[in-house]
């Protein structure tokens, strides 16, 4: 009996790139699920933070990440541990804190684990993220580095955080890009084989296209 091939894309790029509107329509266009694995690296940061553990701190902060009951639904819902954090995760300490926690190799290498066994109980997906890949699918049958210019990035997700200003959303993003493009494991880079898309003036749907244009 032959082993049933399953598909893997792999989107990365920094945040405000575009990554999850493109990815949520590309994987409903193929009939896929979707994995958010920022969103875990969040739910790793906030459940520290609730535990009173500095998110500098790799041994307690990285026992968390192996403890934790992480549920996440198709429509962006995170459940730690039985508690909806779906709003917290996106909340300003949980994003301050995220970077830190994930500079940590064991949290990337557990989060890594998981991201790996949801893919054999999904029978494939679309993940996006910073590393997925150049690290936790090299063998992706897509990859698709999505970009955008700083202004642009921070225009959207201020449009997301409603209650902050464009200037400090500006200021937390340069921070975060510096962290996760700068950082010793596994940093945010774009893959030899990927498809680099600048999604400064495209539609989401133009992005899909394109995408789909690629697939083997
Ligand atoms: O995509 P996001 O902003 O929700 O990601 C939150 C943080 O998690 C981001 O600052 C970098 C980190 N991250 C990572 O290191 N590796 C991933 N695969 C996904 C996210």
């Amino acid at each position: 009996m032959g082993v049933e091939h399953m598909t893997v894309i792999a989107i990365d790029g920094p945040a405000g790139s575009g990554k999850s509107t493109v990815g949520r329509a590309l994987a409903a266009r193929l009939g896929l699920g979707y994995l958010d694995t920022g969103a875990m690296y969040r739910a790793v940061a906030f459940a520290a933070l609730r535990h009173g553990i500095d998110p500098a701190d790799a041994e307690p902060v990285a026992r968390i990440a192996r403890q934790i009951r992480l549920e996440m639904d198709g429509d962006g819902s995170v459940s730690v541990d039985g508690f909806d954090a779906t709003i917290e995760i996106r909340g300003p300490e949980v994003t301050r804190a995220v970077s830190i926690v994930a500079a940590h190799p064991e949290v990337r290498a557990e989060l890594r684990d998981r991201q790996r066994r949801w893919v054999e109980q999904a029978g494939g997906g679309v993940l996006e993220g910073r590393d997925i890949g150049t690290v936790v699918f090299p063998d992706a049958d897509a990859k698709v580095y999505l970009d955008a210019s700083p202004e642009v990035r921070a225009a959207r997700r201020s449009r997301e955080v409603t209650d902050l200003s464009y200037e400090t959303v500006a200021a937390d993003l340069a921070r975060r890009d510096a962290l996760d493009q700068g950082r010793t494991h596994d940093p945010l880079a774009t893959a030899d084989d990927a498809l680099v898309v600048d999604t400064t003036a495209l539609s989401v749907d133009e992005i899909v296209d394109l995408i789909v244009a690629s697939l083997p």
